[in-house]
């Protein structure tokens, strides 16, 4: 398969990087606005292959969108990440436009491509593609829920002291530090729920900590995560690649499923070759579905400001 990547900054390269390492696409095409630094990543990465082993061939490019011809799947990154103390939604006016002008140079050249959004406000970014290319609603997807979820596993397994592997759970509803829904009550330790191991008090605590997540990464960094993005969308890419059917909580446009509509925001989707094949509705309880409805209002106030 072949993958475009635009925006060659830290979660960009960071993903190509994981996608050749995992093995499984023929071809990641990295594109950047800055001359010469797509070129220079996949020159990089490209000296790790033999270190590494794998045969992806990784190419860069300044801007240049026929050669990205044909790509399979494409993921959007570009855009400017977060400051410490921004929140996600303040970076709409920026990059909006960029998203905007990126995907439609994307679909040029690559009229089947299955998109990933990864710009943030996510969500919005994610509705915003739906919006300027009308393409069937399962060829494009917002990354954040696989990471959320990533990072609410994280949290879990630090909570009951025991590997990650261990520990399964998942995050809903919007990519922002107030939208999160981390399933706490879902959650479980090798079948068993979580609940049987931490105090509520302590659960509350991993479910704070997973909201601000990437608030947390950002304060301590100066910028954005890179490495757990990276490599959601990577996850994500190889579920789609080898058609995995594995399900993960992305932002999709939702028709009437969770009683939502006209929005893009996570939820459990199955990922395989169609991109979003299906989107499973859970049995959520009224207080979850409560957050749900929240999280969506939310959204929309952002989704909103695209047209201000
Ligand atoms: C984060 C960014 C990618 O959560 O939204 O780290």
């Amino acid at each position: 398969m072949k993958v475009t990547v635009v925006g060659a900054g830290a979660v960009g390269a960071s993903c190509a990087e994981y996608i050749a390492i995992k093995d499984f696409a023929a071809e990641v095409v990295l594109v950047d606005i800055k001359e010469g630094f797509a070129e220079g990543k996949a020159m990089d990465l490209m000296q790790t292959a033999s270190l590494n082993g794998f045969d992806t061939k990784i190419t860069g490019t300044t801007g240049d969108y026929s050669k990205t011809a044909g790509s399979d799947v494409a993921v959007i990154t570009s855009g400017i990440p977060r400051k410490p103390g921004m929140t996600r939604e303040e970076l709409i006016g920026i990059n909006a436009g960029i998203v905007k002008t990126v995907a439609t140079s994307l679909i040029e050249h690559s009229p089947n491509v299955i998109i990933i959004v990864v710009s943030n406000p996510m969500d919005t970014m994610t509705y915003l593609t739906h919006q300027a290319l009308g393409l069937p609603k399962n060829r494009i997807i917002g990354m954040g829920g696989a990471l959320d979820s990533a990072r609410f596993k994280y949290r879990l397994a630090e909570a009951v002291d025991c590997p990650i592997s261990d520990v399964d759970g998942m995050v809903i509803g919007g990519h922002s530090d107030t939208g999160m829904i981390p399933l706490t009550r879902l959650a479980t330790r090798n079948s068993v729920p979580v609940s049987q191991f931490i105090s509520d008090d302590r659960m509350s605590e991993v479910l704070e900590a997973t909201k601000v997540g990437g608030a947390t990464l950002t304060k301590l960094l100066g910028t954005s995560a890179w490495y757990a993005p990276g490599a959601a969308v990577s996850g994500m890419v190889q579920a789609i690649g080898c058609d995995l059917k594995k399900m993960f909580p992305c932002s999709a446009l939702l028709e009437g499923e969770y009683g939502l509509n006209d929005i893009s925001i996570g939820v459990p989707c199955i990922i395989g070759k169609n991109g979003i094949e299906s989107i499973v509705e859970i049995d959520l309880n009224d207080a979850e579905k409560a957050k749900l409805e929240e999280s969506a209002a939310a959204v929309r106030k952002t989704n909103g400001l695209l047209n201000a």
